[in-house]
C-alpha cells in the first residue's frame, strides 16, 4: 500500500534519486536540497514501505497563490495513481484551504492536469533564468 506524508525531512539520497528521474531537476546537490526542504511550505511524499516514490512540493502565502514543483512518480510506478494522489493530497490539504489560486508548468503533461482540473486557458507566466542573463547587480546594494 502506498502511504502519502507530508514531512519537509525527507531522506536526502532517496529524494536525489527520485530527482534523477525528471529532466529539469537532474544534478541537484544534497546541500541545495536540504535548503529547498527548509523553504519548502508543503513536501508530499509516497512511499512503498521504505522506498520513496513519487513527490511534489508547494510553495504558498497560504491564501491567494500557491505553486506546485517537483511532481515525480519513480518510473516503475507511474501509470498507478500516485500522481493524481499527490496533487489531490495537495488541493485538499487542510493548510491550504485558504488558497485562491494553485499555479504550477509543465512542458508535456498537460493532459495529466487537466484531468485534475487545471486549465490552459489562463497561461499568463514568463520565466526569469538566472543561468540564461548576465550578471546584474541590486542598485540598492552596489
Ligand atoms: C506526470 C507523472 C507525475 C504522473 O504520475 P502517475 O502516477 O504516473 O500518474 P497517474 O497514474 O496518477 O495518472 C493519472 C492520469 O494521467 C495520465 N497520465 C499519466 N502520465 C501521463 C503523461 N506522461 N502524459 C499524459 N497523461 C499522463 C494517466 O494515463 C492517467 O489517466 P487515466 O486516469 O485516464 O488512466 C509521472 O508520469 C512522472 O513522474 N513523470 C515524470 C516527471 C514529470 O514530468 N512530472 C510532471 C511535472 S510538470
Amino acid at each position: 500500500m502506498i502511504i502519502y506524508t507530508d514531512q519537509n525531512h525527507a531522506d536526502i539520497p532517496r529524494l536525489l534519486a527520485l530527482f534523477e528521474q525528471a529532466p529539469w531537476a537532474r544534478g541537484r546537490t544534497a546541500d541545495d536540497i536540504e535548503h529547498m526542504l527548509f523553504h519548502t511550505d508543503l513536501m508530499v511524499l509516497a512511499w512503498d514501505d521504505d522506498s520513496l516514490v513519487g513527490c511534489g512540493r508547494v510553495l504558498t502565502d497560504y491564501v491567494y497563490r500557491a505553486s506546485i514543483w517537483d511532481v515525480i512518480v519513480d518510473q516503475t510506478y507511474r501509470g498507478q495513481d500516485i500522481g493524481t494522489k499527490i496533487i489531490n493530497h495537495i488541493l485538499t490539504h487542510p493548510s491550504l484551504k485558504r488558497v485562491e489560486l494553485f499555479w504550477l508548468c509543465t512542458r508535456d503533461k498537460q493532459n495529466f492536469y487537466e484531468a485534475l482540473g487545471f486549465s490552459t486557458k489562463e497561461q499568463t507566466g514568463m520565466v526569469w533564468d538566472r543561468n540564461k542573463q548576465p550578471p546584474i547587480s541590486d542598485p540598492a546594494n552596489p
